[in-house]
């Protein structure tokens, strides 16, 4: 706690309990964050438990009140502020990503300036939300659509982006004028306190933006159940994500999920070998593997395979892993020593199953002190069935398998009930559209390793999500569009 305190410029962004109403409360129990490199505790947070989150309904809903009739430029201002207070913390909110997440600070201070600009868009594109006028079949009468906030928000944040997934889902609600409850993960709740920190300095008014912290089993149930929540958004695992739907299901919820993915990387023969193995570095290292667009199953073709697996042992040769504060770090530790024993667990299947670990491959626990796994590249050869190609990885596990012909691999590639990202390596613009068309994903990458920007629209297929978050469709996602007929106009 100390240490972390130390490494605040501005020390008040350390806030362990709730903002409610604009006001910081604390609940009956505490629960300890800690720093998943070292193990050692960064700080006590309030669990504000199911009567805290009433409170913050209630809050939200009280809000909305004003909220949705406040003129879209004053929203708008309110916002930017918020967006120009956050890139001015940047390094302090890095530092909290770093010390409660554990990815390296360049990468965390990353994340922060990512997640600003989804702030920026949304105080912009406020401003251009509007209906339509319509042709109806009635002599003299008109028609227009309104685009309306679809209320209070219910908002469930994940830990491996803990500023950028609250923005890019609290932004746009906020700019479509919803007000939200956020509950950020119970292992990145300081990140989401500093930003409400922020939100409060930026003056935006009070219940609008509410974040409480505490067990998700508590909490979850209280933001699902109330008639008064009209949406949840979320994103997380697959399985939550459905869990989430059942229970929104009762007071027939919007729901907006981003959720599990398990991402194929294509590379074909004509593609250019030394930007894919750089790319499949971007995507599969980025947060020591724990993104949900992270390369899960790097598909080969043919003959430059090999050639492929090289380029890409040669670079991972260079990575260092350790602590994210430590200078040339670029991995920092996973979550926390449960996910690097799920990792290994993937890792051992593989190995048992004849695939070839070519680097790495067990976990560096004992060695670094923290819930670190080391870099590993695999080559499955063949076996899409191994349990790494099957599964999110959630982990630096590269793992590399082979196939002949365009068809092939895309059934390949599609064999999989999640449909987030797709990656596609070529030089063929025949192959791009065939492709790209051809795969049953959200998002494509065409030699490019990452798909998510302010602008444009992030959210997945199937089992990995339903809405989108980002650009203009990102705003949309909070709004219910209403239909009003006028008639009889001489
Ligand atoms: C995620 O993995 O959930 C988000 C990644 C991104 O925004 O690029």
């Amino acid at each position: 706690m100390t240490d972390l305190i130390d490494r605040l410029k501005d020390k008040s962004l350390l806030r362990t309990d709730s903002y409610v109403n604009a006001a910081w409360i604390a609940g009956e129990d505490r629960f300890a964050v800690t720093n998943p490199a070292d193990r050692s505790v960064l700080a006590e947070v309030a669990d504000v438990g199911e009567a805290g989150a009433r409170k913050a309904v209630d809050a939200a809903d009280q809000a909305f009140q004003s909220w949705k009739k406040t003129s879209v430029y004053e929203r708008a201002r309110l916002i930017q502020k918020w967006n120009d207070l956050i890139l001015e913390h940047a390094d302090d909110l890095g530092t909290l990503i770093t010390a409660e997440m554990g990815k390296p600070f360049g990468e965390a201070k990353g994340e922060v300036i990512y997640g600003a600009g989804f702030v920026a868009w949304s105080a912009e594109e406020a401003k251009r939300l509007h209906g339509e006028t319509l042709q109806t079949p009635f002599p003299g009468s008109r028609g227009w659509t309104l685009r309306q906030p679809v209320g209070v928000v219910g908002c469930i944040t994940p830990w491996n982006f803990p500023a950028a997934m609250i923005t890019r889902k609290c932004a746009p609600a906020l700019a479509a004028g919803c007000t939200m409850v956020v509950k950020p993960a119970p292992e990145t709740p300081l990140t989401a306190l500093a930003l409400a920190e922020l939100a409060d300095r930026a003056g935006i008014p009070k219940g609008v933006f509410n974040v409480i912290c505490g067990d998700a089993q508590k909490i979850g149930p209280v933001l699902t159940g109330s008639d008064v929540v009209r949406m949840i958004g979320f994103t997380g695992s697959t399985q939550v994500g459905k869990l989430l739907m059942k229970q929104a299901a009762d007071t027939v919820k919007r729901v907006s999920l981003e959720l599990g993915g398990n991402a194929p990387f294509i590379v074909m023969d004509d593609a250019d070998i030394e930007k894919a193995a750089e790319g499949v570095i971007a995507s599969k290292f980025r947060a020591a593997g724990q993104t949900c667009v992270s390369a899960n199953r790097i598909i080969a073709q043919g003959a430059i395979a090999d050639q492929l697996v090289e380029a890409i042992a040669s670079r991972m040769g260079k990575l260092k892993v350790g602590s994210g504060f430590d200078k040339g770090v670029q991995i920092g530790p996973l979550i926390h020593e449960e996910a690097v024993a799920r990792v290994d667990k993937l890792v051992q299947d593989a190995k048992k199953r004849g695939a070839k670990i070519l680097t790495g491959g067990s976990p560096l626990v004992d060695e670094l002190g923290g819930a670190f796994y080391a870099p590993t590249l695999i080559d499955g050869g063949n076996d899409y069935a191994l349990e790494l190609a099957c599964f999110e990885i959630f982990g630096p596990v590269a793992s590399v398998y082979r196939a002949d012909d365009e068809a092939e691999i895309l059934r390949l590639a599609n064999d999989t009930p999640y449909g987030l990202a797709a990656y596609l390596y070529t030089s063929d613009v025949n192959r791009v559209h065939r492709m790209s068309e051809g795969l049953d994903f959200g998002m494509i990458g065409v030699n490019a390793p990452m798909v998510g920007s302010p602008a444009t629209p992030f959210g997945g297929v199937k089992e990995s999500g339903i809405g989108r978050e980002g650009g203009k469709w990102g705003v949309e996602e909070f709004t219910e569009m209403k239909f009003v007929l006028l008639g009889g106009v001489d």
